[in-house]
Protein backbone atom coordinates (compact mmCIF):
# COMPACT_ATOMS: atom_id res chain seq x y z
CA UNK A 1 0.00 0.00 0.00
CA UNK A 2 1.78 3.40 -0.91
CA UNK A 3 1.71 6.31 1.14
CA UNK A 4 -0.52 8.20 -1.03
CA UNK A 5 -3.42 5.46 -1.68
CA UNK A 6 -3.33 5.36 2.27
CA UNK A 7 -3.92 8.46 2.91
CA UNK A 8 -6.93 8.49 -0.10
CA UNK A 9 -8.29 6.01 2.16
CA UNK A 10 -7.87 7.83 5.43
CA UNK A 11 -9.51 10.56 3.50
CA UNK A 12 -12.28 8.82 2.49
CA UNK A 13 -13.10 7.11 6.09
CA UNK A 14 -12.92 10.71 7.37
CA UNK A 15 -14.67 11.99 4.77
CA UNK A 16 -17.91 9.37 4.59
CA UNK A 17 -17.87 7.72 8.50
CA UNK A 18 -16.27 9.72 10.82
CA UNK A 19 -18.98 12.51 10.50
CA UNK A 20 -20.68 10.22 12.70
CA UNK A 21 -18.06 10.27 15.42
CA UNK A 22 -17.67 14.29 15.58
CA UNK A 23 -20.76 15.44 15.33
CA UNK A 24 -21.72 16.16 18.56
CA UNK A 25 -25.52 16.83 20.16
CA UNK A 26 -27.11 18.25 22.84
CA UNK A 27 -28.45 15.41 25.57
CA UNK A 28 -31.63 16.37 27.35
CA UNK A 29 -29.96 15.56 30.51
CA UNK A 30 -32.19 13.54 31.69
CA UNK A 31 -30.66 12.46 35.13
CA UNK A 32 -31.43 8.64 37.05
CA UNK A 33 -33.75 9.11 39.51
CA UNK A 34 -34.68 6.88 41.88
CA UNK A 35 -37.54 6.66 44.58
CA UNK A 36 -36.35 6.53 48.36
CA UNK A 37 -39.62 6.46 50.80
CA UNK A 38 -41.84 4.48 48.80
CA UNK A 39 -39.12 2.11 48.50
CA UNK A 40 -39.71 1.29 52.40
CA UNK A 41 -43.24 -0.95 51.55
CA UNK A 42 -41.68 -3.01 49.24
CA UNK A 43 -38.96 -3.75 51.37
CA UNK A 44 -41.34 -4.48 54.26
CA UNK A 45 -43.04 -7.45 52.35
CA UNK A 46 -39.89 -8.54 50.27
CA UNK A 47 -40.94 -10.59 47.61
CA UNK A 48 -43.20 -8.37 45.53
CA UNK A 49 -43.18 -11.12 42.77
CA UNK A 50 -44.86 -13.31 44.60
CA UNK A 51 -48.19 -11.27 45.02
CA UNK A 52 -48.89 -11.52 41.90
CA UNK A 53 -49.95 -15.31 42.21
CA UNK A 54 -46.89 -16.26 39.87
CA UNK A 55 -44.80 -19.53 41.46
CA UNK A 56 -42.46 -20.10 44.16
CA UNK A 57 -39.43 -19.12 43.55
CA UNK A 58 -37.45 -21.05 45.64
CA UNK A 59 -37.98 -24.12 43.76
CA UNK A 60 -35.97 -24.41 40.94
CA UNK A 61 -32.01 -23.18 40.42
CA UNK A 62 -31.09 -20.17 37.93
CA UNK A 63 -28.77 -20.83 35.42
CA UNK A 64 -26.60 -18.59 33.17
CA UNK A 65 -24.73 -19.10 30.28
CA UNK A 66 -22.39 -15.99 29.52
CA UNK A 67 -21.29 -15.57 26.01
CA UNK A 68 -18.93 -13.20 24.11
CA UNK A 69 -17.88 -14.34 20.53
CA UNK A 70 -15.34 -12.09 19.54
CA UNK A 71 -11.54 -11.62 19.93
CA UNK A 72 -9.05 -8.91 19.67
CA UNK A 73 -8.75 -5.48 21.31
CA UNK A 74 -10.67 -3.07 19.54
CA UNK A 75 -13.76 -6.06 20.15
CA UNK A 76 -12.62 -4.77 23.91
CA UNK A 77 -16.43 -4.42 24.58
CA UNK A 78 -17.82 -7.79 24.33
CA UNK A 79 -15.97 -9.56 26.82
CA UNK A 80 -16.24 -6.54 29.58
CA UNK A 81 -20.08 -6.73 28.65
CA UNK A 82 -19.23 -10.60 29.66
CA UNK A 83 -17.46 -9.96 33.06
CA UNK A 84 -19.84 -7.09 33.73
CA UNK A 85 -23.06 -9.37 32.81
CA UNK A 86 -21.04 -12.21 35.54
CA UNK A 87 -20.70 -9.51 38.41
CA UNK A 88 -24.31 -8.54 38.26
CA UNK A 89 -25.49 -12.32 38.66
CA UNK A 90 -22.87 -13.12 41.25
CA UNK A 91 -23.68 -9.94 43.17
CA UNK A 92 -27.78 -11.68 42.15
CA UNK A 93 -26.78 -14.37 44.37
CA UNK A 94 -26.35 -16.99 41.32
CA UNK A 95 -23.62 -19.37 42.23
CA UNK A 96 -20.81 -19.80 40.40
CA UNK A 97 -21.62 -23.72 39.60
CA UNK A 98 -24.50 -22.32 37.28
CA UNK A 99 -22.89 -19.58 35.54
CA UNK A 100 -21.12 -20.69 32.34
CA UNK A 101 -18.59 -18.29 30.94
CA UNK A 102 -17.19 -18.26 27.87
CA UNK A 103 -14.65 -15.40 26.83
CA UNK A 104 -11.59 -15.38 24.53
CA UNK A 105 -9.98 -13.62 27.30
CA UNK A 106 -7.19 -11.96 25.45
CA UNK A 107 -7.96 -8.67 26.62
CA UNK A 108 -7.36 -8.11 30.32
CA UNK A 109 -3.21 -8.42 29.30
CA UNK A 110 -3.26 -7.54 25.87
CA UNK A 111 -0.59 -5.23 25.05
CA UNK A 112 -3.38 -1.92 24.19
CA UNK A 113 -4.83 -2.49 27.45
CA UNK A 114 -3.69 0.44 29.55
CA UNK A 115 -4.92 -0.95 32.98
CA UNK A 116 -3.18 -4.55 32.70
CA UNK A 117 -5.11 -7.14 34.51
CA UNK A 118 -8.13 -4.92 35.09
CA UNK A 119 -11.05 -4.69 32.70
CA UNK A 120 -14.25 -2.14 32.81
CA UNK A 121 -17.57 -1.49 31.43
CA UNK A 122 -18.13 2.29 31.89
CA UNK A 123 -16.16 5.16 32.36
CA UNK A 124 -15.78 5.53 35.46
CA UNK A 125 -16.70 1.85 36.20
CA UNK A 126 -15.28 -0.75 38.78
CA UNK A 127 -13.03 -3.55 37.27
CA UNK A 128 -15.46 -6.25 36.16
CA UNK A 129 -12.62 -8.54 35.27
CA UNK A 130 -11.84 -9.91 38.83
CA UNK A 131 -13.09 -13.69 39.65
CA UNK A 132 -15.10 -14.44 36.01
CA UNK A 133 -14.88 -18.15 35.71
CA UNK A 134 -13.09 -18.94 32.76
CA UNK A 135 -15.07 -22.13 32.23
CA UNK A 136 -14.36 -21.96 28.36
CA UNK A 137 -11.38 -19.09 26.81
CA UNK A 138 -9.36 -19.41 23.86
CA UNK A 139 -9.84 -21.67 21.57
CA UNK A 140 -11.95 -23.41 23.26
CA UNK A 141 -14.68 -20.81 22.28
CA UNK A 142 -16.80 -22.59 19.87
CA UNK A 143 -20.37 -22.87 18.11
CA UNK A 144 -20.06 -26.60 19.33
CA UNK A 145 -19.16 -26.02 23.15
CA UNK A 146 -21.54 -23.34 23.48
CA UNK A 147 -24.21 -25.38 22.62
CA UNK A 148 -23.12 -28.52 24.08
CA UNK A 149 -23.13 -26.45 27.83
CA UNK A 150 -27.04 -25.10 26.67
CA UNK A 151 -27.63 -28.81 26.33
CA UNK A 152 -25.78 -30.22 29.15
CA UNK A 153 -24.32 -32.63 27.63
CA UNK A 154 -20.52 -33.00 28.59
CA UNK A 155 -19.57 -35.74 26.46
CA UNK A 156 -19.99 -33.35 23.03
CA UNK A 157 -17.41 -30.75 24.59
CA UNK A 158 -14.02 -30.21 23.75
CA UNK A 159 -11.75 -28.46 26.15
CA UNK A 160 -13.15 -26.00 28.49
CA UNK A 161 -14.16 -26.56 32.48
CA UNK A 162 -16.67 -28.87 31.83
CA UNK A 163 -19.10 -26.86 33.35
CA UNK A 164 -22.85 -27.00 31.11
CA UNK A 165 -26.86 -26.29 32.13
CA UNK A 166 -27.10 -29.23 34.07
CA UNK A 167 -30.90 -27.99 34.86
CA UNK A 168 -33.81 -29.94 35.60
CA UNK A 169 -37.67 -29.15 34.87
CA UNK A 170 -38.24 -26.60 37.97
CA UNK A 171 -35.27 -24.80 36.78
CA UNK A 172 -34.93 -21.20 34.82
CA UNK A 173 -32.22 -20.56 32.43
CA UNK A 174 -30.93 -16.87 31.37
CA UNK A 175 -28.58 -16.73 28.21
CA UNK A 176 -26.75 -13.36 27.18
CA UNK A 177 -24.77 -13.48 23.69
CA UNK A 178 -22.66 -10.12 22.75
CA UNK A 179 -20.66 -10.25 19.50
CA UNK A 180 -20.73 -9.25 16.08
CA UNK A 181 -23.48 -10.30 13.66
CA UNK A 182 -25.13 -10.15 10.62
CA UNK A 183 -28.37 -11.33 8.71
CA UNK A 184 -28.65 -14.58 10.33
CA UNK A 185 -25.25 -15.30 11.69
CA UNK A 186 -24.01 -14.52 15.01
CA UNK A 187 -20.20 -14.57 15.73
CA UNK A 188 -16.84 -14.60 13.53
CA UNK A 189 -14.35 -15.55 15.69
CA UNK A 190 -15.73 -18.42 17.38
CA UNK A 191 -13.90 -21.67 16.78
CA UNK A 192 -11.42 -19.53 14.54
CA UNK A 193 -9.30 -22.47 14.24
CA UNK A 194 -12.24 -24.94 13.43
CA UNK A 195 -11.80 -25.42 9.57
CA UNK A 196 -15.71 -25.69 9.68
CA UNK A 197 -18.75 -23.19 10.90
CA UNK A 198 -17.21 -20.50 12.92
CA UNK A 199 -20.75 -18.34 12.58
CA UNK A 200 -23.44 -19.67 14.65
CA UNK A 201 -26.37 -19.71 12.06
CA UNK A 202 -29.79 -19.06 13.26
CA UNK A 203 -31.59 -22.03 12.51
CA UNK A 204 -29.16 -24.09 14.33
CA UNK A 205 -28.96 -21.90 17.74
CA UNK A 206 -33.16 -22.76 17.06
CA UNK A 207 -32.50 -25.96 16.70
CA UNK A 208 -31.12 -26.30 20.23
CA UNK A 209 -33.32 -24.33 21.85
CA UNK A 210 -35.67 -26.63 20.79
CA UNK A 211 -33.56 -29.89 21.72
CA UNK A 212 -33.87 -28.26 25.34
CA UNK A 213 -36.78 -27.30 25.41
CA UNK A 214 -37.50 -31.26 24.16
CA UNK A 215 -35.45 -32.55 27.06
CA UNK A 216 -37.44 -31.20 29.42
CA UNK A 217 -34.77 -29.56 31.60
CA UNK A 218 -35.87 -26.09 32.03
CA UNK A 219 -39.17 -24.33 33.41
CA UNK A 220 -38.59 -20.96 31.45
CA UNK A 221 -35.89 -19.35 29.67
CA UNK A 222 -34.60 -16.14 28.62
CA UNK A 223 -32.40 -14.83 25.88
CA UNK A 224 -30.84 -11.47 25.68
CA UNK A 225 -29.05 -11.00 22.68
CA UNK A 226 -26.63 -8.17 21.39
CA UNK A 227 -25.15 -8.40 17.70
CA UNK A 228 -25.97 -6.40 14.28
CA UNK A 229 -29.39 -7.53 12.92
CA UNK A 230 -29.93 -9.76 15.70
CA UNK A 231 -33.30 -9.66 15.34
CA UNK A 232 -32.56 -11.98 12.24
CA UNK A 233 -31.82 -14.72 14.71
CA UNK A 234 -35.01 -15.51 16.29
CA UNK A 235 -37.27 -13.47 13.49
CA UNK A 236 -40.10 -16.01 11.99
CA UNK A 237 -37.73 -18.50 13.40
CA UNK A 238 -38.58 -18.83 17.41
CA UNK A 239 -42.27 -20.46 17.77
CA UNK A 240 -43.88 -20.21 21.03
CA UNK A 241 -44.69 -22.88 23.22
CA UNK A 242 -40.95 -23.02 23.83
CA UNK A 243 -41.09 -20.90 27.34
CA UNK A 244 -38.21 -18.91 26.05
CA UNK A 245 -38.38 -15.02 25.53
CA UNK A 246 -35.68 -13.14 24.16
CA UNK A 247 -34.79 -9.80 23.48
CA UNK A 248 -32.49 -8.52 20.89
CA UNK A 249 -30.52 -5.19 20.49
CA UNK A 250 -31.81 -4.27 17.22
CA UNK A 251 -34.29 -5.49 14.39
CA UNK A 252 -33.46 -7.79 11.70
CA UNK A 253 -32.29 -5.55 9.33
CA UNK A 254 -30.08 -2.76 11.52
CA UNK A 255 -27.13 -2.84 13.22
CA UNK A 256 -26.29 -2.47 16.92
CA UNK A 257 -24.01 -0.08 18.49
CA UNK A 258 -21.20 0.09 20.71
CA UNK A 259 -21.10 2.93 23.64
CA UNK A 260 -18.51 4.62 25.69
CA UNK A 261 -16.36 4.88 22.75
CA UNK A 262 -13.24 7.40 22.45
CA UNK A 263 -14.71 10.84 21.12
CA UNK A 264 -18.07 10.26 22.77
CA UNK A 265 -19.83 11.39 25.28
CA UNK A 266 -19.34 9.90 27.75
CA UNK A 267 -15.98 8.95 26.91
CA UNK A 268 -13.87 6.35 28.20
CA UNK A 269 -10.91 7.45 30.19
CA UNK A 270 -8.60 9.54 27.65
CA UNK A 271 -5.84 6.22 27.53
CA UNK A 272 -8.20 3.95 26.19
CA UNK A 273 -8.69 3.58 22.53
CA UNK A 274 -11.79 1.43 22.17
CA UNK A 275 -15.03 0.98 22.79
CA UNK A 276 -15.93 -0.24 26.49
CA UNK A 277 -19.59 -1.20 25.67
CA UNK A 278 -22.65 -1.91 23.65
CA UNK A 279 -25.58 0.08 24.25
CA UNK A 280 -28.16 -2.44 24.17
CA UNK A 281 -25.94 -4.50 26.88
CA UNK A 282 -24.84 -1.65 28.99
CA UNK A 283 -28.80 -0.65 28.88
CA UNK A 284 -29.63 -3.90 30.51
CA UNK A 285 -26.92 -4.16 32.79
CA UNK A 286 -26.86 -0.77 34.54
CA UNK A 287 -30.55 -0.76 35.01
CA UNK A 288 -30.31 -4.51 36.98
CA UNK A 289 -27.33 -3.22 38.67
CA UNK A 290 -29.06 -0.69 40.54
CA UNK A 291 -32.65 -1.83 41.42
CA UNK A 292 -34.43 -4.66 43.78
CA UNK A 293 -35.03 -7.38 40.88
CA UNK A 294 -38.15 -8.51 42.84
CA UNK A 295 -39.55 -5.09 41.95
CA UNK A 296 -38.87 -5.23 37.86
CA UNK A 297 -40.28 -7.38 35.59
CA UNK A 298 -38.67 -8.30 32.24
CA UNK A 299 -41.45 -6.34 30.31
CA UNK A 300 -40.37 -3.40 32.41
CA UNK A 301 -36.73 -3.75 31.89
CA UNK A 302 -37.69 -4.47 28.08
CA UNK A 303 -39.06 -0.70 27.41
CA UNK A 304 -36.86 1.01 29.58
CA UNK A 305 -33.87 -0.83 27.52
CA UNK A 306 -35.68 0.04 24.34
CA UNK A 307 -35.98 3.31 24.88
CA UNK A 308 -32.42 4.38 25.92
CA UNK A 309 -30.93 2.07 22.85
CA UNK A 310 -33.27 4.01 20.48
CA UNK A 311 -31.31 6.39 21.62
CA UNK A 312 -34.09 9.34 20.79
CA UNK A 313 -34.85 7.57 17.61
CA UNK A 314 -31.48 9.33 16.15
CA UNK A 315 -29.10 7.70 13.86
CA UNK A 316 -27.14 6.64 16.75
CA UNK A 317 -29.51 3.69 17.71
CA UNK A 318 -31.53 0.60 17.08
CA UNK A 319 -34.73 -0.99 18.22
CA UNK A 320 -34.58 -3.69 20.63
CA UNK A 321 -36.70 -6.35 19.79
CA UNK A 322 -38.36 -9.06 21.78
CA UNK A 323 -39.43 -12.90 20.47
CA UNK A 324 -40.88 -15.81 21.69
CA UNK A 325 -43.48 -16.71 24.78
CA UNK A 326 -44.18 -13.08 25.47
CA UNK A 327 -46.23 -13.70 28.18
CA UNK A 328 -42.97 -14.39 30.47
CA UNK A 329 -42.32 -11.16 29.89
CA UNK A 330 -44.54 -10.22 33.15
CA UNK A 331 -41.49 -12.76 35.23
CA UNK A 332 -40.03 -10.44 37.60
CA UNK A 333 -36.19 -10.28 36.65
CA UNK A 334 -35.30 -12.09 40.45
CA UNK A 335 -35.86 -15.27 38.68
CA UNK A 336 -33.32 -14.97 36.59
CA UNK A 337 -30.76 -13.34 37.47
CA UNK A 338 -31.33 -13.02 41.66
CA UNK A 339 -31.03 -9.04 43.06
CA UNK A 340 -27.95 -7.94 45.16
CA UNK A 341 -29.34 -7.15 48.86
CA UNK A 342 -28.05 -4.04 48.97
CA UNK A 343 -30.33 -3.02 46.11
CA UNK A 344 -33.02 -3.75 48.21
CA UNK A 345 -34.55 -0.15 48.53
CA UNK A 346 -34.12 0.60 45.02
CA UNK A 347 -37.75 -0.45 43.53
CA UNK A 348 -38.66 -0.08 39.82
CA UNK A 349 -40.36 3.02 38.86
CA UNK A 350 -41.29 3.21 35.30
CA UNK A 351 -40.00 7.13 35.34
CA UNK A 352 -36.68 5.57 36.27
CA UNK A 353 -34.34 6.24 33.73
CA UNK A 354 -30.47 6.17 33.25
CA UNK A 355 -28.93 9.06 31.10
CA UNK A 356 -29.15 8.09 27.50
CA UNK A 357 -25.69 8.38 26.02
CA UNK A 358 -25.14 10.73 23.28
CA UNK A 359 -23.44 9.01 21.03
CA UNK A 360 -22.69 5.59 19.45
CA UNK A 361 -20.49 4.05 17.01
CA UNK A 362 -21.76 1.55 14.72
CA UNK A 363 -20.60 -2.23 16.05
CA UNK A 364 -19.32 -2.34 12.40
CA UNK A 365 -16.94 0.70 12.90
CA UNK A 366 -16.01 0.10 15.96
CA UNK A 367 -12.30 -1.38 14.76
CA UNK A 368 -11.93 1.12 12.61
CA UNK A 369 -12.34 3.56 15.16
CA UNK A 370 -9.75 1.82 17.43
CA UNK A 371 -7.40 2.20 14.66
CA UNK A 372 -7.67 5.60 13.79
CA UNK A 373 -7.82 6.64 17.63
CA UNK A 374 -4.48 4.78 18.23
CA UNK A 375 -2.96 6.17 14.76
CA UNK A 376 -3.94 9.88 15.94
CA UNK A 377 -2.48 9.63 19.12
CA UNK A 378 0.60 7.87 18.10
CA UNK A 379 3.98 9.73 17.68
CA UNK A 380 4.68 10.46 14.32
CA UNK A 381 7.26 8.54 12.56
CA UNK A 382 6.39 5.60 15.89
CA UNK A 383 6.52 2.17 14.69
CA UNK A 384 2.97 1.88 16.33
CA UNK A 385 1.85 4.62 14.27
CA UNK A 386 2.65 2.94 11.06
CA UNK A 387 1.17 -0.10 11.79
CA UNK A 388 -2.25 1.72 13.12
CA UNK A 389 -1.87 2.94 9.14
CA UNK A 390 -1.04 -0.47 8.30
CA UNK A 391 -4.26 -1.88 10.41
CA UNK A 392 -6.39 0.85 9.33
CA UNK A 393 -5.71 0.49 5.38
CA UNK A 394 -6.38 -3.19 5.72
CA UNK A 395 -9.46 -3.35 6.85
CA UNK A 396 -11.02 -0.23 4.14
CA UNK A 397 -9.67 -2.08 1.66
CA UNK A 398 -11.08 -5.10 2.89
CA UNK A 399 -14.55 -3.94 3.51
CA UNK A 400 -14.15 -2.01 -0.40
CA UNK A 401 -13.36 -5.17 -1.51
CA UNK A 402 -15.83 -7.34 -0.24
CA UNK A 403 -18.62 -4.84 -1.12
CA UNK A 404 -17.48 -4.36 -4.74
CA UNK A 405 -17.42 -8.55 -4.95
CA UNK A 406 -20.73 -8.76 -3.24
CA UNK A 407 -22.32 -6.21 -5.81
CA UNK A 408 -20.46 -7.78 -9.20
CA UNK A 409 -21.36 -11.32 -8.16
CA UNK A 410 -25.25 -9.55 -8.02
CA UNK A 411 -25.02 -8.04 -11.26
CA UNK A 412 -23.36 -11.19 -12.95
CA UNK A 413 -26.39 -13.64 -11.38
CA UNK A 414 -29.50 -11.24 -11.92
CA UNK A 415 -27.97 -8.61 -14.37
CA UNK A 416 -27.19 -4.70 -14.46
CA UNK A 417 -31.04 -3.16 -13.60
CA UNK A 418 -32.11 -6.05 -11.15
CA UNK A 419 -29.20 -6.32 -9.14
CA UNK A 420 -29.96 -4.24 -6.74
CA UNK A 421 -33.10 -4.75 -5.73
CA UNK A 422 -32.67 -8.78 -5.58
CA UNK A 423 -29.51 -8.34 -2.79
CA UNK A 424 -31.31 -5.39 -1.02
CA UNK A 425 -34.85 -6.88 -0.32
CA UNK A 426 -35.88 -7.33 3.03
CA UNK A 427 -38.36 -10.08 3.64
CA UNK A 428 -41.68 -8.97 5.51
CA UNK A 429 -41.82 -9.63 9.56
CA UNK A 430 -42.33 -12.96 10.65
CA UNK A 431 -40.68 -14.33 8.08
CA UNK A 432 -36.96 -15.70 8.06
CA UNK A 433 -34.13 -14.58 6.32
CA UNK A 434 -34.03 -17.92 4.16
CA UNK A 435 -35.62 -20.77 3.82
CA UNK A 436 -32.81 -22.90 2.68
CA UNK A 437 -30.32 -22.71 5.40
CA UNK A 438 -28.29 -25.42 3.77
CA UNK A 439 -28.19 -23.00 0.54
CA UNK A 440 -26.71 -20.08 2.58
CA UNK A 441 -24.07 -21.86 4.62
CA UNK A 442 -23.12 -23.82 0.80
CA UNK A 443 -23.42 -20.26 -0.94
CA UNK A 444 -21.11 -18.32 1.55
CA UNK A 445 -18.32 -20.68 1.37
CA UNK A 446 -18.51 -20.98 -2.25
CA UNK A 447 -18.22 -17.03 -2.21
CA UNK A 448 -15.32 -17.18 0.39
CA UNK A 449 -13.49 -20.04 -1.58
CA UNK A 450 -13.10 -16.87 -4.48
CA UNK A 451 -13.28 -13.64 -2.85
CA UNK A 452 -11.59 -14.42 0.41
CA UNK A 453 -13.82 -14.59 3.89
CA UNK A 454 -16.04 -12.65 5.04
CA UNK A 455 -14.84 -11.79 8.25
CA UNK A 456 -16.71 -9.47 10.74
CA UNK A 457 -17.53 -6.86 8.37
CA UNK A 458 -18.47 -8.92 5.63
CA UNK A 459 -21.21 -10.67 8.15
CA UNK A 460 -23.18 -8.02 6.22
CA UNK A 461 -23.97 -9.01 3.32
CA UNK A 462 -25.70 -12.67 4.72
CA UNK A 463 -28.96 -10.92 3.54
CA UNK A 464 -27.40 -10.64 -0.37
CA UNK A 465 -26.41 -13.98 -0.05
CA UNK A 466 -29.23 -15.43 1.56
CA UNK A 467 -31.50 -13.31 -1.25
CA UNK A 468 -29.27 -15.32 -4.03
CA UNK A 469 -30.28 -18.48 -2.07
CA UNK A 470 -33.98 -17.32 -1.70
CA UNK A 471 -34.11 -16.31 -5.51
CA UNK A 472 -33.05 -20.58 -6.69
CA UNK A 473 -29.45 -19.71 -7.62
CA UNK A 474 -27.11 -22.88 -7.94
CA UNK A 475 -23.82 -23.54 -6.24
CA UNK A 476 -22.39 -23.93 -9.78
CA UNK A 477 -23.98 -20.49 -10.83
CA UNK A 478 -22.69 -19.32 -7.67
CA UNK A 479 -19.24 -20.50 -8.15
CA UNK A 480 -18.90 -19.29 -11.63
CA UNK A 481 -20.12 -15.43 -10.77
CA UNK A 482 -17.74 -15.45 -7.90
CA UNK A 483 -14.67 -16.73 -9.71
CA UNK A 484 -15.55 -14.06 -12.28
CA UNK A 485 -15.95 -11.59 -9.57
CA UNK A 486 -12.96 -12.08 -7.67
CA UNK A 487 -10.06 -13.17 -9.59
CA UNK A 488 -7.79 -11.66 -7.14
CA UNK A 489 -8.52 -10.77 -3.44
CA UNK A 490 -5.89 -8.28 -0.97
CA UNK A 491 -4.17 -10.76 1.01
CA UNK A 492 -4.22 -9.34 4.23
CA UNK A 493 -5.42 -10.41 7.49
CA UNK A 494 -9.09 -9.63 7.08
CA UNK A 495 -9.25 -11.63 4.46
CA UNK A 496 -7.24 -14.69 4.79
CA UNK A 497 -9.17 -18.37 4.74
CA UNK A 498 -6.26 -19.94 6.65
CA UNK A 499 -8.63 -18.99 9.28
CA UNK A 500 -11.35 -21.18 7.51
CA UNK A 501 -14.78 -20.68 6.13
CA UNK A 502 -17.76 -19.16 7.63
CA UNK A 503 -19.68 -22.14 6.66
C1 LIG B 1 -24.30 -35.69 23.39
O1 LIG B 1 -23.30 -35.50 22.42
C2 LIG B 1 -22.84 -36.69 21.84
C3 LIG B 1 -21.65 -36.34 20.98
O2 LIG B 1 -21.96 -35.30 20.10
C4 LIG B 1 -23.97 -37.35 21.08
O3 LIG B 1 -23.56 -38.54 20.49
C5 LIG B 1 -25.12 -37.62 22.05
O4 LIG B 1 -26.24 -38.11 21.35
C6 LIG B 1 -25.50 -36.36 22.79
N1 LIG B 1 -26.45 -36.70 23.84
C7 LIG B 1 -27.65 -36.17 23.91
C8 LIG B 1 -28.47 -36.58 25.07
O5 LIG B 1 -28.05 -35.37 23.10
C1 LIG C 1 -33.36 -0.13 53.51
O1 LIG C 1 -34.11 0.77 54.28
C2 LIG C 1 -34.28 0.36 55.62
C3 LIG C 1 -35.22 1.35 56.30
O2 LIG C 1 -34.82 2.67 56.04
C4 LIG C 1 -32.93 0.26 56.30
O3 LIG C 1 -33.10 -0.19 57.63
C5 LIG C 1 -32.08 -0.75 55.55
O4 LIG C 1 -30.79 -0.81 56.10
C6 LIG C 1 -31.97 -0.36 54.09
N1 LIG C 1 -31.33 -1.45 53.38
C7 LIG C 1 -30.30 -1.25 52.56
C8 LIG C 1 -29.72 -2.47 51.96
O5 LIG C 1 -29.84 -0.15 52.31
Amino acid sequence: MTRYATGALLLLFLSTVAVGFVQSRDVAGEVLRLPSEATKFFNRHGDVGKENGDEDDSVGTRWAVLIAGSSGYWNYRHQADVCHAYQLLKKGGVKDENIVVFMYDDIAYDEENPRPGVIINSPHGDDVYQGVPKDYTGDDVTVNNFFAAILGNKTALTGGSGKVVNSGPNDHIFIYYTDHGGPGVLGKELGLRMPTSPYIYANDLIDVLKKKHASGTYKSLVFYLEACESGSIFEGLLPEGLNIYATTASNADESSWGTYCPGEYPSPPEEYETCLGDLYSVAWMEDSDMHNLRTETLRQQYQLVKRRTSNDNSAYGSHVMQYGDLKLSKDDLFRYMGTNPANDNYTYVDENSLRPSSKAVNQRDADLLHFWHKYRKAREGSDRKIKAQKQFADAMSHRMHLDSSIKLVGKLLFGIEKSHEVLTTVRPAGQPLVDDWHCLKTLVRTFETHCGSLSQYGMKHMRSIANICNAGISEQQMSEASAQACVTFPSNSWSSINKGFSA
